[in-house]
């Protein structure tokens, strides 16, 4: 069954309302409903005094109206009653400043008083629901995230500090804390990377963002234990941020969990953009498929405009019907719109969901309507299909945090280099897995690992095998710069891969944002038309070992040196690019990497369609999307099927503007 459905807050409105509410969703195809994660004020309203008379009723209502439920536990936003019992269980930010009581999210992570209610309440309401036939699953919290730096967290860092690392000799050795001499004698005098401490060590820093990251790792793991023993025949996953979101290791965060969910709000009320871009969406949904190589849900998907304090632009006609074709194409298992209706009162006044503040369905209500109906008709002929990418993105965390701590360059980013080498395949229908640096790399054609700057042995074995085996690797400037320590390797860089790319740093620059370098390209199949490529940013002047010059730099005192090499090695070829570059640059190597890995399209397009590919067993599904907002035509090269409409479409074929098709072999 396709689970589609909203995000719905019975405890915000009347009960006497709640018949209609589960009865015009119901009328929208909704079968699925998340509840109660924000409602721990009602769930128990005082300590140890629980109260499921209002969820119980809630969740008879919905299921007489065919619909079940996820629940999520309320530990995302404590009441205040919580809070008032651990003063100290309230988050410290960087700056070292308290959080104090008015949002949500203001908890600790490690506090052993918050984890014990949040084990209690978790409890009760698996207890409770266990054995309800409306009740399927179970998200945990809210969008887990937020660094602390309180004294309880100190505590637990050095404690984390001595399991990793078993003496203090071997964390002075790691951090190199004789430098500015902060050779540590005793646990208790290890800091916290507080910003009044000024520029921390890097390894401390990188140390630390990883103990941040594994708290809530942790944290998520004993609800997780709860809900498994209590709720053996219940899913169990979180809502995640996306490929964004960059203050946890969502690798780690998700394998506990059953799939993976997570929260898409294209239109953001603080991003103005007239046109979304689609790729900006579609790396997002591949980086949540990656994190378990499996199908998600999408917990929260936009279906009104966003807005606190300001409201952001509205979905435009259609757009809620595109988001959530896109979201299903690259791999979404079920869709649920954020949220049932507008609040009237509490900070999200402004944020909007299918119905508006007085209850009443609109054009955004009849959008979704449409959705369910179709997604009722041919929704089994979705749920479970493959995505089977031949190309794959590595994405490092390790690497994300010790950016965050030094970007190297002010205006270098990480994520927005990752997004570039994605947004040239994406343009060229080109579908992607977005993987960590140990994923099993065999069955791609081409792996695309950008500045994998902090890079251990296990990572650089991998990709080591992986172009031995005849694989195709695209690698750049800052690979390999950093252990695991976050010290700077002890050898020529590129580091561990140095043998692998055939080449050596011999020197770097950086350039000032405003200038850059042209490039002189000998790429074997250089497709760059006359446009010409330039170096940004980072400058490597490489010294070729084993592999061959394809790019030089045209100007600066290294004019005439290499800044990009193809080595052949073992079976595969590893092209190592020694600059941050602009977006020429990036579809000329991502030309030149799809024809030498011979990685198919799955359909040639104009600007503005998507296509992307699923498989239903041994059954191939293409889906178009126009992002656009004028009429597009698209070439098919054999007669297909549009399951939307039953139609037998080929040849030159019109989507009009926002349209969807979902075709399969006639
Ligand atoms: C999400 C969050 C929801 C709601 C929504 C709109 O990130 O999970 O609870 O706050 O944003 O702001």
């Amino acid at each position: 069954m396709f689970r589609f459905g909203v995000d719905y807050y019975p405890e915000h409105w009347p009960r006497e309302r709640w018949e209609m509410d589960a009865r015009l969703m119901q009328e929208a195809g909704v079968n699925t409903v998340r509840l109660a994660e924000f409602a721990w004020s009602y769930l128990e309203p005082r300590p140890d005094h629980f109260d499921f008379e209002w969820l119980d009723r809630a969740l008879e209502i919905l299921y007489a109206h065919g619909i079940q439920a996820i629940l999520g536990t309320p530990t995302a936003s404590p009441p205040p009653w919580v809070m008032a019992m651990y003063p100290d269980a309230y988050r410290v930010l960087a700056s070292g400043q308290r959080q104090t009581y008015g949002n949500r999210r203001e908890y600790c992570p490690t506090h052993p008083g918050y984890r014990e209610r949040s084990r209690i309440i978790t409890q009760a309401m698996a207890e409770h629901y266990a054995n309800h036939p409306a009740v399927i699953g179970w998200q945990i919290d809210n969008e887990f995230g937020d660094r602390c730096y309180c004294p309880i967290c100190r505590a637990n860092f050095q404690a984390w500090l001595q399991e990793k690392y078993g003496s203090l000799d071997a964390v002075n050795a790691a951090w190199g804390t004789i430098f500015w001499s902060h050779v540590y004698t005793e646990w208790s005098q290890i800091p916290v990377p507080l910003e009044t401490g000024g520029v921390p060590n890097p390894g401390l820093a990188l140390d630390y963002d990883r103990f941040m990251s594994d708290a809530y790792v942790r944290f998520q793991r004993e609800q997780v234990d709860i809900l498994r023993r209590t709720c053996p025949n219940h899913f169990i996953t979180h809502n995640f941020m996306g490929f964004h979101y960059d203050r946890i290791n969502y690798f780690d965060l998700a394998r506990d969990l059953d799939f993976v969910a997570w929260d898409n709000y294209p239109r953001l009320a603080w991003r103005r953009v007239m046109d979304v871009p689609p790729a900006s969406r579609a790396i997002e949904h591949d980086t949540m498929r990656g994190l378990k190589g499996k199908n998600f849900w999408v917990m929260e998907e936009q279906s009104g405009s966003g807005g606190w304090q300001t409201v952001g632009m509205t979905p435009r006609p259609g757009e809620i019907r595109l988001w959530t074709y896109q979201a299903i194409a690259h791999g979404a298992d079920a869709i649920l719109y954020f949220r049932w209706r507008t609040n009237r009162f509490g900070t999200e006044q402004y944020w909007h969901g299918v119905l508006d503040h007085d209850g009443r369905p609109r054009r955004r209500y009849r959008e979704i309507q449409g959705i369910g109906a179709e997604l009722q008709r041919i929704g089994d002929q979705l749920v479970g299909a493959e995505s089977r990418p031949q190309v794959a993105i590595v994405l490092c965390y390790d690497t994300r945090f010790a950016f965050q701590i030094q970007p190297n360059h002010p205006d270098f980013s990480y994520p927005g280099l990752l997004a570039s080498y994605y947004n040239a395949l994406h343009r060229r229908n080109v579908g992607v897995d977005i993987v960590s640096p140990t994923a099993d790399l065999s069955r791609y054609k081409a792996v695309i690992a950008p500045a994998l700057y902090v890079l251990g042995q296990e990572a650089a074995d991998n990709l080591q095998r992986y172009v031995e085996n005849g694989g195709i690797l695209l690698t750049t400037a800052r690979t390999g710069v950093k252990d695991e320590t976050n010290a700077v390797v002890n050898m020529p860089l590129p580091g561990l891969l140095a043998e692998v790319c055939g080449v050596e740093v011999d020197e770097y620059d950086t350039l000032p944002t405003e200038v850059s370098v042209p490039l002189e390209l000998t790429l074997p199949n250089d497709t760059t038309a006359g446009e010409v490529a330039h170096a940004r940013l980072w400058c490597d002047v490489l010294i070729p070992t084993t592999a061959e010059i394809v790019a030089r730099y045209r100007d600066q005192y290294y004019a005439g040196r290499a800044a990009i090499t193809l080595n052949r090695f073992g079976r595969g070829q590893a092209l190592y690019v020694g600059t941050v570059g602009d977006a020429v640059l990036h579809e000329t190597l991502i030309d030149w990497l799809v024809q030498a890995a011979g990685v198919p399209s799955a359909l040639t397009t104009p600007d503005g369609v998507e296509a992307v590919e699923r498989w239903k067993d041994e059954q191939r599904l293409l889906f178009l999307l126009n992002h656009a907002n004028d009429t597009r035509d698209v070439i098919l090269p054999t007669s297909m099927i549009d399951l939307l409409t039953d139609r037998t479409v080929e040849g030159r074929v019109t989507l009009e503007p926002k349209a969807v098709m979902i075709l399969r072999g006639a």
